[in-house]
């Protein structure tokens, strides 16, 4: 079950130069290739990469075991409270993996696994609209906050609290909550300690969006009957693979080392990842926060770095974005993620035979025609000299997923050697929750709401 890497159209052997890649321009970054290795090595020797290592650490696969004996079967409903790194590696795990209408089914069509819903966001109508098909007494809701003290799913948290208390009761709620929380910092670890909550850890200095592979992402695949341990044995996979310091034998060093050319050299500073794939629709969700919270910064050298993620769906979007990827601005690199074998497996009935428009399709697979219209665009990007990649996953199982998480998430780590910055900070995420923060009146944001005012200075003759 080894996810495969085809490099071949980022290549001037297929692609016309200066577009295609050089193997030579690939050597000529030697050095810097090296010093990135040997960084990741040693960050990794002291712990400083924590997200590297969830794969071997069981004691957080024992915990989302223990949390679903405790609550699978009793509840109907399972929301996941959270944001960002919070939110994007869960909802990526459940829709590629659960039914695509896993909330529409019966319970034991679904495995007997409640139905799932994931507000991240704090739009007031989204909210109110989960109210009303929520039975609060059949709900259990898992909170996902590493800090804490995140403004959104804290409010929505707070909203949904209110409603299990109001309608089972002060002694009863606790057993509707979850609290996915720091290992042992924050005042939420402190609340679901002094509240006796069910909690799952994140560890202390795993980064949000390098949370995937820990509880932060997996509960609902436990939840939904799969093994934590098989995501975990994907990402030891990965692991060996994208730990060899040779870029020739390394797929994620090959992979970034590419990406790092396209755009450094060749001005390609727009990353498409085109999964033809509903159910991983959303990795590029989270693959597109994991980039730009990663990358998107001001390097080492003072230059503002940092390639543009851009999410697409194959088929669908050969019928929207794919005439300017073929013909407009030569700034992007494709990534195809393919499936080599779906669960189900449909075949166009024959009709209208004397069309020929239409005939010619009866006896295929709807799988073929997907492969068929993936390869087609492969081809086409390429005769135009678009640079572009395809990533197979044989099936979608933990395992793949695990690989294909882990494989990007090392794929990151290594860029921001390359560009200079430090992948695992977001200092432009925290100075936007600083100000959400003061605009809400917490206490000791006084600092902050004067800049606010300076900033919101605004002239009238431009507003309409
Ligand atoms: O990747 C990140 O670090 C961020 O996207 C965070 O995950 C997000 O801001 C939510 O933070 P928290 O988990 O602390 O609520």
């Amino acid at each position: 079950m080894e996810i495969k890497f085809d490099l071949n159209n980022m290549f001037s052997s297929l692609i016309s130069p200066p577009y295609g890649i050089d193997g030579k321009e690939i050597d000529a970054l030697s050095n810097q290739l090296s010093k990135a290795h040997a960084n990741i090595s040693s960050m990794r020797k002291k712990g400083e990469l924590v997200f590297l290592d969830m794969p071997y650490k069981e004691e957080f696969i024992n915990q989302v075991d223990e949390i679903v004996k405790l609550k699978k079967g009793k509840f109907e409903n399972f929301v996941n409270i959270g944001i960002g790194g919070s939110a994007l590696g869960s909802i990526a795990v459940f829709n590629s993996l659960s039914h695509p209408f896993h909330n529409l089914l019966e319970s034991s069509r679904r495995n007997n696994a409640p139905r799932m819903f994931f507000p991240d966001n704090i739009d007031p109508d989204g909210i109110d609209g989960l109210f009303d098909v929520l039975d609060i007494k059949k709900t259990v809701i898992n909170i996902t906050s590493k800090s804490g003290g995140t403004v959104e799913p804290i409010s929505t948290f707070l909203l949904l609290r209110q409603r299990i208390i109001d309608k089972v009761g002060i002694k009863a709620y606790k057993d509707h909550i979850i609290v996915t929380t720091s290992e042992s910092q924050g005042e939420l670890r402190q609340i679901a300690k002094e509240e006796g909550f069910s909690s799952l850890s994140i560890p202390n200095d795993l980064g949000g969006r390098y949370s995937v592979l820990s509880p932060a992402g997996l509960l609902c695949a436990a939840l939904l009957g799969y093994s934590v341990k098989e995501f975990m044995d994907g990402a030891k996979m990965m692991d060996k693979k994208t730990s060899v310091q040779d870029v020739w034998k390394n797929p994620a060093y090959l992979y970034s080392a590419l990406h790092y050319i396209a755009d450094q050299k060749k001005g390609l500073n727009i990353f498409v990842i085109m999964p033809y794939s509903n159910a991983l629709r959303t990795i590029a969700d989270w693959y597109a926060q994991l980039v730009s919270e990663s990358l998107g910064k001001v390097s080492g050298n003072g230059s503002l770095v940092g390639p543009t993620p851009v999410k697409a769906l194959g088929v669908t979007d050969q019928h929207s974005q794919l005439q300017l990827y073929v013909e407009g601005r030569r700034d992007k690199v494709v990534t195809f993620i393919a499936v080599d074998s779906f669960s189900a497996s449909l075949t166009i009935p024959k009709a209208y035979d004397k069309y020929d428009s239409i005939g010619y399709l009866g006896g295929h697979t709807i799988t073929e025609l997907f492969d068929a219209e993936r390869k087609a665009t492969e081809l086409s990007l390429t005769k135009n000299n678009r640079l572009n990649c395809t990533i197979s996953l044989p099936q979608i199982n933990p395992h793949t997923l695990g690989q294909l998480f882990y494989f990007f998430e090392v794929c990151t780590l290594f860029l921001g050697q390359l560009y200079n910055v430090n992948p695992l900070d977001q200092p432009g995420v925290e100075e936007s929750k600083d100000y959400a923060r003061a605009f809400m009146g917490k206490k000791g944001s006084e600092g902050k709401k004067l800049e606010i005012e300076k900033l919101s200075k605004k002239d009238s003759k431009y507003c309409f």
